[in-house]
């Protein structure tokens, strides 16, 4: 099965091996003009200029890419997809002036999608799942992390875990996601004792990593250290939401625990830019969720300049950031946080593969990867990101297969 996409007006993808890629290197994409990409059996066999291509036999298929440029396919390293129902109504209340943290408190937010998701059952929730990673495919994801967090139950985690593994994504468990009713008198430590005693021994076998919300409201760090810890000796991978609305040590303890990454940052100062800039961990960026919440945007350009390794990712979820594009987020990454569109790329290619464990095959158009690709309807790769909201995506290529064809 081979595929060959020919007379692209550009060819682009972070250049080197190395991930994560960190200051300088994070900027270094390198650009192909008149090139072409010629994918067998999933995987990437060759790419280079157009004048190089040798005889290909008979037995490939073609794609006309006049007009196009690629990129890699894009990862998204941090989603809620796996969730039913909405919060259209309490969109609306937020806009009017009611305040994201004041829901929550109220019962609604976090507690009222869980209450959705419960009662959706295993069919609803694929069907939901199906229809979210639609969307997200379309704006050109062909990799994608999403956690539970949803169902705070035991059914109900282990159901979201086997229906985002199931629909091809890389699952990871949110069990400390929010205290459940079930335990609003008993609270946060009772909650996480049922956790691990309960949820933790399965949940490992489906998930590849665990995430704790850390923040005022949720769980605080000695409540984060003993879930993490424990998910840790489990063979987990570890994620932290931390300092999305507080700066309440989730830096540290991301680095003292040996945490793959720490998500969201919006409320993080100096310190915590240069401690994490001297670690080994990943600084996850959402700034569809902060512009959605109407909040700070992280500290990226600072990040970066003091060595730090970042990622992009959408934070797609009902609440905070109704929103599946990552075409989007580079263009919030440019115009909001100062990134370049080149370190744009990187953030949401090779370093969200890295997040996920898979730098070695994704997030590059280079041989022996895998062949997910993006065309871009635009001649200059960098319409991407600027190209605010617009149709930038014109055809996903996933495993080496047209995975949508845009009509643009
Ligand atoms: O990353 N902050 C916690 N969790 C999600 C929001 C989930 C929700 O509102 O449903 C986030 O923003
Ligand atoms: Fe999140």
């Amino acid at each position: 099965m081979r595929l060959l996409v020919r007379d692209l007006a550009q060819l682009a993808t972070p250049a080197g091996r190395a991930a994560p890629l960190r200051g300088a290197a994070l900027r270094e994409v390198e650009v192909t003009r008149a090139a072409y990409v010629l994918c067998e059996d999933g995987r990437i066999a060759a790419t280079g200029r157009m004048s190089e291509l040798g005889p290909l036999g008979d037995d490939v298929e073609e794609i006309d890419a006049r007009g196009l440029s690629a990129i890699p396919g894009l990862v998204d390293c941090h989603t809620h997809a796996c969730f039913a129902g909405d919060r259209v109504d309490e969109f609306s209340l937020r806009a009017g002036g009611a305040s994201y943290e004041e829901l929550h408190a109220r019962g609604g937010g976090i507690l009222s999608t869980v209450r959705a998701t419960r009662e959706a059952g295993d069919a609803g929730l694929a069907a939901a799942l199906a229809e979210h990673v639609g969307w997200m495919l379309r704006a050109g994801t062909t990799t994608f992390e999403a956690k539970s967090g949803y169902g705070l139950d035991r059914e109900t985690e282990l159901a979201q875990l086997r229906a985002v593994r199931d629909a091809g994504g890389i699952p990871t468990w949110l069990g400390a996601h929010t205290v459940p009713p079930e335990f609003a008198e008993q609270g946060a430590d009772a909650y996480v004792d049922f956790l691990l005693a309960e949820v933790l021994p399965d949940a490992a076998k489906i998930a590849e990593a665990a995430d704790v919300f850390l923040e005022r409201g949720a769980f605080d760090p000695d409540q984060a250290r003993r879930y993490l810890t424990a998910c840790r000796d489990a063979g987990l991978v570890l994620r932290l939401h931390g300092d999305q609305f507080t700066e309440s040590g989730a830096v540290p303890l991301a680095i003292e625990l040996g945490a793959r990454s720490v998500d969201h940052l919006e409320a993080t100062g100096p310190a915590g830019v240069s401690e994490l800039a001297r670690s080994e961990v990943v600084g996850v960026l959402l700034p569809a969720s902060a512009l959605f919440l109407n909040r700070p945007m992280p500290p990226a350009r600072a990040l970066v300049d003091a060595g730090a390794a970042i990622a992009l990712a959408t934070d797609f979820n009902p609440g905070s950031a109704f929103c599946e594009s990552l075409p989007l987020v580079c263009s919030l990454a440019a115009t909001q946080m100062s990134l370049t569109p080149e370190e744009g790329l990187a953030a949401c290619t090779v370093n969200a593969a890295h997040v996920l464990g898979r730098a070695e095959r994704k997030g590059r158009l280079a041989p022996g990867f895998d062949a997910d690709v993006v065309l871009v309807a635009a001649e200059d790769w960098r319409h991407v990101a600027y190209h605010l909201g617009g149709p930038v995506v014109h055809t996903v290529i996933a495993d080496g297969k047209v995975a949508w064809e845009g009509s643009a």
